[in-house]
């Protein structure tokens, strides 16, 4: 399973160095690629205009097609918008909302994932 993710200040980059995966950082200058394995997402939480660099990669060829899930980190204080960019990818592509964290995550968010990815085959 590999990781793709994007990040703008680095916590969502310092968590998925944690997860110590095969991972890809997606820019706007590289979201137009295709990938041909299973994969999840994980994004930071900010305005679509920021993150549709990721709906870009999801529709990419048949990258939709590999997508298995989604995660997200954000920032409580944002309380009911809290982590929605990983909220509503998940509900628009119809694949599981597999966690959601606060900024570069905790130990045991990274425990976590990693269970829930190895659920996922
Ligand atoms: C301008 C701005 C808007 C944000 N809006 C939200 C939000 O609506 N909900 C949320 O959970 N986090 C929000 N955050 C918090 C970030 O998603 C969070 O800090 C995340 O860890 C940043 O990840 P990154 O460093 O990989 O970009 C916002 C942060 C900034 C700077």
């Amino acid at each position: 399973m590999k990781v793709v993710y994007m990040s703008l200040t680095g916590q969502t980059r310092r968590f998925v160095a944690k997860l110590e995966m095969d991972s890809l950082e997606i820019h706007p200058d590289n979201a137009f690629q295709e990938i041909f394995e299973p994969f999840i997402i994980i994004v930071p939480t900010y305005d679509i205009e920021v993150t549709e660099i990721m709906n870009d990669f999801i529709e990419t060829g048949n990258n939709h097609s590999f997508l298995r899930g989604v995660a997200g980190s954000g920032n409580l204080n944002f309380d009911n918008l809290f982590c929605y960019t990983a909220k509503d990818l998940a509900k628009e592509y119809q694949v599981p909302l597999i966690h959601c964290f606060e900024f570069q995550g905790t130990d045991e968010d990274v425990k976590f994932i990693k269970e829930k990815v190895s659920a996922l085959g």
